[in-house]
Parts: structure tokens; sequence; C-alpha cells
């Protein structure tokens, strides 16, 4: 496996390939990385002949008040997981290899799904996001390229990116990875302390009821995010930010009754830490 620094390598590493006519599979991270992560290199790996996974804590999507300093970095052993797991290259560059000019060209998907969720609070978030995956798709040329269900929100505005540029690639998503005790990974987990980690488990616990609340006939979605919001708040740790449905895909207006696919999202602080969770509700 080959770290790459800059620009010019990746290319030269993606030519290479396809000139050996190589099917790319390209996995987009922050790095820190995770059994989550690995989970989308593995299905890389298994769905392509070359596969490159990228390590960049994008500082576009980072709002000023959030943790782009403290984000954790661990670039050797995100190395070693990601050989591991199959990758050819690993590419981490620098900031200002990423967004060489000071005046910068951005990527944006307008409309509700930027908006709702997370981009209430973070309202340039997914901004950086389309524009550093944009930046990445055109380095790394993929057929396939790696998302997680974890980020739920996330994948809908790069289904709306991929869609409305004509990105020729396919967009696969993988399940959400958790702990054994069922809290969702994340590299942000690290900032827990042993006692926040242990109330955060109330996050898919409460999901978790949510869908059983569904599967046993409950179609009101106010009804299910009020004892999900009840669940949650009886954590004396938990700091709500959001608890709440939406209509998949796309993250429309849920309908009263709820028909189709819909997303259930929570965001929540712990300390000083904000974690996100979700379950799509649906008839199986
Ligand atoms: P990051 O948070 O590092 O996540 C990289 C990818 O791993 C994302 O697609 C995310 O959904 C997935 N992932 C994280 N935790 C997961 C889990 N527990 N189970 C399954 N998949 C998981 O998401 C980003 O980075 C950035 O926004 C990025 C797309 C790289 C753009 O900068």
């Amino acid at each position: 496996m080959k770290l790459v620094h800059t620009v010019a390598e990746l290319r030269e590493e993606v030519a290479i390939a396809k000139s050996q006519g190589l099917s790319i599979g390209l996995v987009p991270t922050m790095g820190a990385l995770h059994e989550g992560h690995a989970s989308l290199i593995k299905a890389a790996n298994q769905e392509n002949d070359f596969v490159v996974v990228s390590v960049f804590v994008n500082p576009t999507q980072f709002g000023p008040n959030e943790d782009l300093d403290a984000y954790p970095r661990t670039l050797e052993a995100d190395c070693k997981l990601a050989e591991k797991m199959g990758a050819n290259v690993v590419f981490a560059p620098s900031p200002a290899e990423m967004y060489p000019s000071v005046d910068a060209t951005w990527v944006e998907v307008t409309g509700d799904v930027t908006k709702v969720l997370c981009g209430r609070t973070r309202p340039i978030h997914f901004r950086g996001v389309t524009t550093v995956v944009t930046k990445l798709f055109n380095l790394a040329q993929p057929d396939r390229a790696y998302f997680g269900q974890k980020d739920a929100q996330q994948v809908e505005v790069l289904k709306r990116m991929v869609k409305d540029l004509f990105f020729n690639l396919q967009l696969r998503i993988m399940p959400i990875v958790r702990e054994a005790d069922g809290l969702a990974k994340s590299s942000r987990n690290t900032y827990l302390s042993a006692e926040e980690h242990t109330a955060a488990l109330i996050l898919s616990r409460s999901l978790q009821a949510a869908k059983e609340q569904y599967a046993t006939g409950e179609r009101d979605a106010a009804k299910i995010c009020a004892a999900v919001t009840a669940s949650i708040k009886s954590e004396p740790m938990a700091n709500i930010d959001y608890v709440e449905i939406y209509g998949l895909p796309e993250l429309t207006p849920v309908t009263n009754p709820m028909v189709g696919s819909n997303l259930l999202a929570v965001a929540v602080k712990f300390g000083t830490t904000r974690l996100i969770d979700n379950v799509v509700l649906e008839d199986k």
C-alpha cells in the first residue's frame, strides 16, 4: 500500500490503475479510522480492483466553534488499518493541497436536504462536505464511492449531488457499525469519558425502542419523536439538539400517518461531544 500526500501523486496512481483497466473504489474519510471505516474499505476491496482511501480532516465542513483543531489525527494507525482492509493507496493531503487558492470554488446542494437536522445547527457543514467530496471524485475518478449510513443526511445530500452533477459513479451505502454495547462507532467517541459513553447508550436504546414501536403499528411521527425525546431526557447527561423524522429520500416533511421510508435521526450532546445516530423506519 502506498501513502501519498499530493494531488500529483494521487493522479499518477489513478492513471496507472486506469491504464491497467482496473475498477476504482474510493473511501473518503477524515481519519481516526475505526471499524465503521474498516467496513467501507472492506466492501470497496471486495467490489473493486483498486481502492483509494482518503484521510483528510476537511476544514471547510467545520464551523468556527467546532472541533477542527481537536479532531483526532492518527495517520500511522490509519494506514495500518487501511492496508489490512485492502486499500492500495492512502491519500492524506494537507489543507493547502486541497484548497490551493484563497478564494474557494464551492459545490453546494440547496434545499431542505441541507437545511434540516444537522444543516440547521451546522449551516456551512454540507457545503464543505460536497465541495471536498467533489474534489476527491475528480481526483480518484472512482467507479464506486463508499459512505456510511451513520451519516444519513450526508448520504442524502451526496445522492442529490451525484444526480444533479451527473457524476459517473455508483454510491455504495454501508450499514452503521456499532460497539458491542450499541453505541454507533465514531471518531468522536474518543472524546467521551467512561461516564459519558455509558450515558450515550441511551441513543441506540431509544432508537431501537422506536423501531419496535413502528413495528407494532405506530405511524404517528410526533408520537414516536415524543417517546424518543422522553427516553433520551431520562438520561441526565444528555443534551438534545434534535430528535426528528423526515421522509426518505431527500428528507421531505413527514406525513401523518407515516408512509414509505422515513428517517428517525437524533443529535445529542454528552458534555461537549455531539453524537448523531439514526434508524430508518419502513415496512419490511
Ligand atoms: P468520517 O466521519 O471520517 O466518516 C467517513 C465515512 O465513514 C462516512 O461515510 C461515514 O458515514 C462512515 N462511517 C463513520 N462511522 C461509521 C459507522 N459507525 N458505521 C458505518 N460507517 C461509518 O463523513 C466524513 O468523514 C466526512 O464528512 C467526509 C465524507 C470524509 C468528507 O470530508
